[in-house]
């Protein structure tokens, strides 16, 4: 959160985060922690905007001097139909979670969720390679699908995605092409032989949810097992992972590390994501 000290000039950088409701959003703090420690005149807000004034909401980014945006739930999928061009990334998993306005005040849809993953496990996981060994993906929501994305491009030699709703996951197999097999929800345990890497991207295991209902007894123990789950930050899954002596990554690496390139494109640099920002960002997690 921007510190009381801390005064505008009026070039001050404008951006902000885009949701409904967006009050839950770490996103202002994560930035507004960044902002302060390193002294950048520039301001980070929660725009909280209703889906029917979507389109009128992006268009006016531009006309405010708005350097860009996140958008965060519901609008991903139609902030990627509405915006001028799109990254690879982006126009893969088809959807949107950082908007950049170019110098012409066109709006340049990114998506660096999957990046935030693979730089979370890297930062989390020492030594762990997304080559190392098969991935087991639950989940196939708008997470898995750029989580998928970003193991194939880090060089994964198969994904298994293992959904309740198996279409979906046949889906983005379609979508993505490459090396993914898709398997039903009931076979989510043997689905962990020989696995490399274990990802939770469902929403099992959240404060409120169910746990994630799942034996780790076939899972070896070099695997590293990470949740996109962030609250709690310890899960009934990552705490089973390290009980066997798995490398367990929480799911709050991956928020921090997708924040990074958007926060160097709008303000110019290239942000670290520390200790004392974790502790940040959980405070004010704690304190919603
Ligand atoms: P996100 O965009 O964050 O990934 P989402 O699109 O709502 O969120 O996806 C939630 C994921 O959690 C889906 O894979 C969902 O399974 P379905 O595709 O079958 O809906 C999964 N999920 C949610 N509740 C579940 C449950 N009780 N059992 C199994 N999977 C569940």
């Amino acid at each position: 959160m921007n510190s009381p000290g801390r005064t505008l000039s009026g070039r001050a950088t404008l951006a902000g985060v885009i949701g409904w409701p967006v009050g839950h959003s770490l996103s202002p703090a994560l930035h507004g922690y960044w902002l302060d420690r390193y002294a950048i005149d520039g301001a980070y807000v929660p725009l909280p905007v209703a889906p029917e004034n979507l389109g009128t909401a992006l268009r006016a980014l531009p006309a405010l001097g708005f350097a860009g945006v996140n958008v965060t739930v519901p609008h991903k999928q139609a902030v990627a139909a509405a915006v001028d061009t799109l990254d690879d990334a982006a126009r893969r998993i088809g959807a949107v979670n950082t908007v950049i306005v170019a110098d012409d005040g066109k709006l340049v849809g990114r998506n660096t969720d999957g990046i935030g993953f693979i730089n979370a496990l890297h930062a989390g996981a020492t030594g762990w390679s997304a080559s190392a060994g098969p991935t087991v993906l639950l989940g196939a929501g708008g997470a898995a699908r750029a989580i998928c994305a970003a193991l194939l491009d880090a060089g994964a030699p198969e994904v298994r995605i293992v959904n309740r709703t198996k279409q979906k996951a046949d889906q983005i197999a379609a979508d993505l092409g490459g090396p993914i097999q898709t398997l039903a929800w009931n076979d989510r345990d043997r689905s962990l032989e020989n696995a490399g890497l274990l990802v939770n991207a469902t929403t099992l295991g959240m404060t409120g949810a169910d746990p994630l209902p799942i034996s780790l007894d076939l899972l070896p123990a070099s695997a590293v097992v990470t949740d996109i789950v962030y609250a709690p930050l310890e899960t009934p899954l990552l705490a089973a992972a390290r009980a066997r002596g798995n490398v367990a990554v929480d799911g709050l690496g991956m928020l921090l590390h997708q924040a990074c390139p958007a926060f160097a494109a709008w303000f110019g640099v290239e942000p670290e994501v520390t200790d004392a920002l974790r502790n940040h960002v959980l405070n004010q997690l704690r304190a919603d």
